[in-house]
């Protein structure tokens, strides 16, 4: 039995087979865990900025019978990880954190690994916004479920050229793309009448919100 979830799963299935895997904020290392055992990754690597989720990665690998087999790395981002390590990693994965913490971590990190898989758990658009200003190309994506919670999951490599962000296009063809914009419609209606009965209105937040409603609604076309 596998053992993620499916925002999990949908981590790893952007991540392309064979990889050697870095995965940054790994907590209890089931996504590097589940890569090695199902034989999709070639290779893999974890760190966390906390030592408490690093021993329970330690009690994981030890459960699965995997110890020793993924190197843990006590690590703010990448700043730690030493060098040659780094040199083999073909594809990094920051998983299950707000979106300005993972582009602090892709902001301070000391080597440009071939691939991101990034899967924000809030502050999307702000995160999409940021890649293309600093020219991440988004090069896959996709969407996962769980009960009425959706997630988005993305690919990026870094070109240098910065482009206007697409905050939808790709996730196009995902059989999740319409019942996540219609979740994702009735949340910003829902944010922006509570904008706008606001005793102050602020009128830049609002601005915002209808430019991220009107796109919503396009990409529903
Ligand atoms: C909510 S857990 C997500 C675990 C797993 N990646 C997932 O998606 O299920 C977030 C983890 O990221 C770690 N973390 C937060 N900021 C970090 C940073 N700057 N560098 C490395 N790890 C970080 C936390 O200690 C925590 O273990």
């Amino acid at each position: 039995m596998s053992l993620l979830d499916s925002r999990l799963q949908t981590v790893l299935s952007l991540i392309p087979a064979g990889s050697i895997l870095l995965d940054i904020g790994t907590d209890h290392c089931k996504l590097p865990a589940e890569g090695l055992r199902s034989g999709r990754l070639a290779g893999a690597y974890a760190a966390d900025i906390k030592e408490g989720p690093l021993q329970a990665a330690k009690k994981q690998l030890a459960a699965l019978g995997l110890s020793g087999k993924i190197p843990l790395y006590l690590s703010d981002g990448l700043k730690e990880i030493p060098p040659e390590t780094l040199k083999q990693v073909t594809a990094v994965a920051v998983a299950g954190m707000g979106g300005e913490i993972i582009e602090v971590i892709l902001d301070t990190a000391p080597a440009e690994p071939p691939l991101w898989v990034l899967q924000p758990m809030s502050a999307v658009y702000e995160l999409l916004d940021a890649l293309a200003q600093k020219g991440y190309a988004v090069t896959a994506g996709a969407l996962a479920r769980d009960g009425e919670k959706f997630y988005r999951v993305f690919a990026v490599q870094k070109t240098g050229i910065p482009y206007k962000a697409d905050y939808f296009g790709m996730i196009r063809q995902d059989p999740l793309y319409f019942p996540f914009l219609e979740k994702e419609q009735r949340r910003v209606e829902t944010a922006l009448a509570g904008l706008c009965s606001a005793k102050a209105p602020d009128e830049g937040r609002i601005a915002e919100a209808e430019k991220l409603l009107d796109q919503i609604r396009k990409a529903m076309q």
